[in-house]
C-alpha cells in the first residue's frame, strides 16, 4: 500500500494533537510515510510538535516527523496538506466576538461581523498556503479547514481556480453523530443523509438507514422537544454548545421537513444570541480558559516527562472524515461526503457561482457533486443573502473597497441596518491593522 506524506499547516493548533492520535488511529487504511508541521508562530508549534514528537515515538517510529516555519521545507514532497489555521489567533477571536457586542449584535467567531472580520484575515493566510502547496508540491491536495471556511471557499474559488483545495466543515458530521444516537444507530455511517446549503448555514432533507427507512420521523419528534441534545448526553458537553445543541428545537419549528445546522440559530434567533451573551466573557475566553490550556498543559507534561502517558490528549474520533477524504482521494473510494464546493447547477434554482455545502461523490480527481433540484423560497432567500454578504467580503478583499466591506456588513441578517455596520466596521478596522489589506 502507498505510504503519504502530510503536513498539518497550524501545527500549533489546539487541535492538532487530536488529529495527531486520529492519523495514528488510522494508519492502516492511511499509511503515512512522513508528518510534518508548519505554522508561522515557531515558539507555539514548538510546545504541540515536541509532545507530538514523543507520542509518534513510541506508536510510530517509522512515520519521519518533523517541524518547521519554513514555507520550503514544509511543503516540499507532500501528498496532502491539512490546513486548520487562525490567522490573529484566540486575541483577534475575542475581538472579532466582543466588537459587535458592543455594538448590540452577535459576536460570533464565523457568523455576522465577527465571521466577516475573521475572512478579511484569513483569506490572505490561506491563499499563502495554496501558493507554497502549488509551489513546492504541485501534485498535493489540501484539505481545509481553517475559518471562516465559506469565505474562505469563495476567494480560493475566485483567485486560486486551479488549486486542488477541498474545503470541508465538521459540523455536520457532529450533529450527524448526534441523530444517530437519538435514533439509536451505531454511528453516522449507518445513515444516509441529503443535505444542501452553505458553510454553518444548511439542512438536513433526508435521513435513511441503510436499508433506505425513513428516520426523519423520529428524529423530528426527538428534535422538536430537544433539539440535538441525545436521550443520554455526554456529561462533557460544555454548557455553551448544549444551548446551541438545545436551541436547534426552536430552529427546527420554522421548518419541521428539514433538519436544521445549529448555526442557523444565530441567522434565526440573532436577538436571543444577544440576549444570551455576556459581552466581558465571549466563547475565545472558554476556549483560552479551557481547551487551550489543557491542550498545551498536556503537551508541556509530555515534554517534562519524556513519555506520552504524562499528558491526557484526547483523540479527535470525529475528525476522522479528515481521513475518509483523503483516502477518498488517495484510493479513489468515491465515498460520500459534504463538501464545499461551486453550486454548478447542482442546486437548479440557485447560482451557479455559488459556493455551497452538498454531498459529493469523492475520488482521485476530487468532488463530483451530487444533483439536489430545486430549493424552497425560505432556504434560497436566505442563502442568496448569506453568499451575497461572503461574495462582497471577497469582493472587499480583493479591491481593498470599505463600501464593500460596508455593503457585507450592513446585508448580514444578524445587523439591524447600515449605521451600526458602519459603528462596527470602523472598530473592526482599528482592531484588524495589522491583519486586513488598507481599505479605501
Ligand atoms: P489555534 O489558534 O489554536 O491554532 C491556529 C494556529 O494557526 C496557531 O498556531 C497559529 O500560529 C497558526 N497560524 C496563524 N496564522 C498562520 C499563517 N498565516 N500561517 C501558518 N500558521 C498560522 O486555533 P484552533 O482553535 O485550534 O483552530 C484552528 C483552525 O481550525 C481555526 O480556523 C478554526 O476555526 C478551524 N476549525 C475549523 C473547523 C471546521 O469545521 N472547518 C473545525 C474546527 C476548527
Ligand atoms: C465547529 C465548527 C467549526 C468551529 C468550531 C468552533 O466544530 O464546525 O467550524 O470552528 O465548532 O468550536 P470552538 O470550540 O472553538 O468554539
Ligand atoms: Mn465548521
Amino acid at each position: 500500500m502507498k505510504k503519504f506524506s502530510v503536513v498539518i499547516a497550524g501545527g500549533g493548533s489546539t487541535f492538532t494533537p487530536g488529529i495527531v492520535l486520529m492519523l495514528l488511529q488510522n494508519k492502516d487504511r492511511f499509511p503515512l510515510r512522513a508528518l510534518k508541521f508548519y505554522d508561522n508562530d515557531g515558539a507555539r508549534q514548538e510546545v504541540i510538535a515536541e509532545a507530538c514528537k514523543t507520542i509518534l515515538k513510541e506508536q510510530a517510529p517509522e512515520i519521519e516527523f518533523s517541524y518547521t516555519t519554513d514555507p520550503k521545507t514544509a511543503f516540499t514532497d507532500v501528498d496532502f496538506v491539512m490546513a486548520h489555521i487562525r490567522v490573529g489567533k484566540y486575541p483577534m477571536r475575542e475581538q472579532d466576538e466582543k466588537i459587535p457586542l458592543r455594538h448590540g449584535v452577535l459576536g460570533q467567531e464565523t457568523c455576522g461581523p465577527g465571521g466577516i472580520a475573521y475572512g478579511m484575515r484569513s483569506i490572505g493566510g490561506v491563499l499563502e498556503l495554496v501558493d507554497y502547496m502549488e509551489q513546492y508540491s504541485p501534485n498535493a491536495w489540501m484539505l481545509n479547514y481553517s475559518n471562516p471556511a465559506a469565505i474562505v471557499a469563495e476567494a480560493t474559488r475566485r483567485l486560486r481556480p486551479n488549486a486542488k483545495i477541498l474545503n470541508i466543515c465538521d459540523m455536520p458530521i457532529g450533529i450527524e453523530g448526534r441523530m444517530a444516537q437519538i435514533v439509536g444507530l451505531k454511528d453516522r455511517k449507518q445513515m444516509r443523509v441529503r443535505y444542501y446549503g452553505l458553510n454553518h448555514f444548511g439542512w438536513w432533507t433526508s435521513i435513511e438507514d441503510l436499508e433506505g427507512n425513513d428516520l426523519m420521523p423520529k428524529l423530528r419528534e426527538h428534535v422538536a422537544k430537544y433539539g440535538y441534545v441525545p436521550p443520554s448526553n455526554d456529561p462533557h458537553t460544555e454548557a455553551s454548545w448544549n444551548d446551541t445543541f438545545a436551541k436547534a428545537k426552536d430552529v427546527q419549528a420554522l421548518d419541521p421537513d428539514t433538519m436544521p445546522n445549529t448555526y442557523l440559530k444565530y441567522y434565526l434567533f440573532p436577538d436571543y444570541v444577544v440576549e444570551h451573551s455576556n459581552p466581558a466573557r465571549t466563547r475565545a475566553n472558554e476556549v483560552m480558559d479551557h481547551r487551550e490550556k489543557h491542550v498545551f498543559g498536556a503537551c508541556r507534561a509530555i515534554i517534562e516527562a519524556g513519555n506520552a502517558s504524562a499528558g491526557e490528549l484526547e483523540i479527535d474520533e470525529h475528525a476522522s472524515y479528515i481521513v475518509d477524504l483523503a483516502a477518498a482521494i488517495a484510493f479513489n473510494t468515491q465515498e460520500r461526503m459534504l463538501l464545499i464546493v461551486p453550486n454548478n447547477g447542482a442546486i437548479h434554482n440557485f447560482d451557479a457561482d455559488a459556493m455551497v455545502e452538498i454531498p459529493c461523490l469523492v475520488g482521485k480527481s476530487g468532488p463530483q457533486p451530487l444533483t439536489v433540484g430545486d430549493i424552497p423560497n425560505f432556504q434560497k432567500g436566505l442563502m442568496s443573502q448569506q453568499v451575497a454578504v461572503e461574495k462582497l467580503v471577497v469582493d472587499a478583499w480583493e479591491q481593498r473597497s470599505y463600501r464593500k466591506l460596508w455593503q457585507a456588513i450592513t446585508l448580514s441578517k444578524t445587523v439591524p441596518g447600515a449605521s451600526v455596520a458602519k459603528a462596527i466596521l470602523d472598530d473592526l478596522i482599528e482592531a484588524n491593522k495589522a491583519y486586513w489589506p488598507e481599505l479605501h
